[in-house]
């Protein structure tokens, strides 16, 4: 299992995501957070901006949606060619029956917890996703520190998705950088999305290496 690293462009340049996008050309993918100022109090762009993006850039684009009312939004966003596109659990009327919309559309589907939500009810519809982000933080906001208490969710979705050899990305989101991301690989995480740990480096696509080396290890002493 090889660890991805998807660098979030919520901490890149808002005027110039094309340059921005070119400094990080050895990301897996590109982490796309679209906030509509109520699911969090947050506002960032809509899908105009990442269709557009779509076009700019050879790099699969994972879309989360900070939103409410996913059930009605997110098609579109896999309609418009995203590579994976994941809602929140707290957000979605139908989360099971959003999944196999965006799958249909032909979009990986996702599935969001934040550090408040309970993971249990979801660990048993995990095969009808492709990843479940477990939030390190309150989503909304970069630069944020990671949250401890949610890294028993991510050994629980690990476990499960072990037990059962689903074909499940376990993505983390939030507060994760050099000094944490080995341990949070070895608990069961394998993609990872960092957002100011990779903008603020001075050499941003060595940052990418050395965080995927970091993460590899840690997965390497999973037992
Ligand atoms: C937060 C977003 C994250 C954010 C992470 O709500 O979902 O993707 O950009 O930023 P860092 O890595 O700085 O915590
Ligand atoms: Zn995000």
């Amino acid at each position: 299992m090889s660890a991805r690293i998807n660098p979030s462009i919520l901490s890149a340049d808002f005027v110039n995501f094309e340059r921005d996008f070119n400094s990080i050309s050895n990301a897996d993918l590109i982490h796309v957070d679209v906030m509509d100022n109520h699911f969090v109090p947050n506002l960032t762009f809509g899908l105009p901006m990442v269709a557009r993006m779509q076009q700019i850039t050879p790099k699969p684009l994972d879309i989360h949606l900070m939103i409410e009312s996913p059930d009605r939004w997110a098609p579109g966003y896999a309609e418009a060619g995203a590579f994976s596109v994941t809602f929140h659990a707290e957000a979605a009327e139908s989360p099971v029956k959003l999944a196999r919309t965006l799958r249909s559309i032909g979009a990986r589907a996702g599935l969001a917890i934040e550090p408040g939500t309970a993971i249990d009810s979801y660990l048993e519809v995990l095969a009808e996703f492709d990843q479940i982000l477990v939030m390190t933080v309150e989503p909304g906001f970069g630069g944020q520190s990671l949250i401890e208490d949610t890294l028993s969710k991510v050994a629980a979705v690990r476990r499960k998705v072990d037990a059962e050899k689903l074909d499940v990305w376990l993505q983390v989101d939030g507060g994760i950088d050099e000094t944490n991301i080995e341990r949070v690989a070895k608990l069961g995480a394998d993609t990872f999305v960092a957002g100011s740990a990779v903008f603020k480096a001075e050499d941003r696509q060595a940052q990418i290496d050395n965080l995927r080396s970091l993460a590899a290890s840690g997965i390497a002493h999973r037992h």
